[in-house]
């Protein structure tokens, strides 16, 4: 299947086809030089896939986890394109999570101004939420994200036999995003993820209706000046509480799990308990609501003493609250500590 992604001249297609990786040659042009960007968790034999279909591939495979969006690997990496000899017309392609999509499409960005990206997500939470929407990023002096652009990629190959090899706690945590974009855009998705007897069997289903979602919002607003901040819905306590050392190392989508629950109504935050709770998603922390509170006052979103939140009172919709930070302490007080 095919999901086109409407950006005028910046359009690409997101292909979304089980196997799809075993014959990547027919959907990507790499009949040039290829960086093919991967890490050390992801199983090497997608990155080769991808090389044995490339005329000219350079695997570059960079350690796992959080601490690899760094500046000395963007620099690392482009030195190796250089050392190459990369061109313009040459590309980059990411096959990993979203460590390696937001740095390879930031690579990607700004190597001699721009070259082609593409984007192979294996992970749940890359397919259906990172690999789309053209924000790429690299964490710096502790700050995430904080180095980036907005950088479409060319092409996105989803293949979500990809997920038989990840971790259940990743696939749980990744599904946390689709759960987020259910709750406050598709009532029916959120019904299928809340009856589903078998995630393997209603994957597919679940990623199309996720990105269908995603890709609406980015064809709207590209640059999150607007509607995009919906997909920021249980992130701003969700990112207070993945700051928060002390809690451990819960993963992203287990803190939008926490970040949620306090930002919908009674009935709503019923429904999400057990749907979170069904998946294995933690629904509360041993934290404290001043210690978040110093956390969100940090947020790249707060303006001044005010932030923009999303609250849901009813599945499948959702508000934009413009609320004044210390007004987070009455929302977080309602039962995730
Ligand atoms: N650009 C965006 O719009 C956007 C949106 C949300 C999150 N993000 C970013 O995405 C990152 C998190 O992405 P993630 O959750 O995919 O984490 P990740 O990229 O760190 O991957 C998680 C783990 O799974 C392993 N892995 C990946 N694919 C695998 C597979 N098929 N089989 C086995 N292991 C596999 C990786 O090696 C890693 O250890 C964060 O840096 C976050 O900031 C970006």
């Amino acid at each position: 299947m095919i999901l086109p992604l409407n950006l005028g001249e910046k359009s690409y297609d997101i292909v979304i086809e089980r196997g799809a990786l075993k014959n990547i040659g027919s959907y990507l042009k790499l009949d040039r030089k290829v960086l093919i960007l991967t890490d050390s968790g992801v199983p090497c034999e997608y990155s080769q896939c991808v090389k044995s279909a490339c005329k000219q591939g350079y695997i570059v495979t960079i350690p796992q986890g959080e601490a690899s969006k760094s500046f000395d690997n963007y620099k690392m990496i482009l030195a190796q394109m250089v050392k190459y000899g990369f061109t313009r017309t040459d590309c980059v392609v990411s096959v990993g999570g979203g460590v390696c999509g937001d740095l390879g499409g930031f690579v990607a960005s700004s190597y001699m101004r721009g070259v082609d990206f593409y984007n192979i997500p294996t992970t749940l939470l890359s397919q259906v939420d990172s690999s789309i929407g053209g924000k790429v990023a690299i964490d710096f002096e502790g700050v995430k994200n904080i180095v980036g652009a907005f950088y479409q990629p060319k092409k996105v190959v989803i293949d979500s036999d990809t997920l038989k090899t990840l971790d259940k706690r990743q696939v749980n945590a990744g599904l946390c995003e689709s759960i987020k974009m259910a709750a406050t855009c598709n009532r029916d998705l959120f019904e299928l993820i809340e009856k589903s007897e078998s995630l393997e069997d209603d994957i597919d289903e679940i990623i199309v209706e996720s990105l269908k979602i995603k890709r609406h919002v980015v064809e709207i607003d590209p640059t999150e000046k607007g509607l995009r901040k919906v997909l920021n819905f249980g992130h701003t306590i969700g990112h207070a509480v993945e700051s928060d050392e002390k809690l451990g190392n819960l993963l992203h989508g287990e803190c939008v799990a926490i970040g949620m629950l306090p930002m919908c109504s009674d009935d709503t935050r019923k429904r999400l308990e057990v749907i979170l709770k069904k998946y294995s998603l933690p629904t509360q922390i041993n934290s404290d609501a001043d210690t978040l509170i110093s956390y969100i006052t940090r947020d790249k979103k707060a303006k001044g003493n005010n932030i923009t939140v999303i609250y849901v009172d009813k599945i499948g919709s959702f508000e934009m609250r413009d609320i004044e930070i210390t007004e987070m302490k009455d929302y977080i007080n309602r039962g995730i500590l």
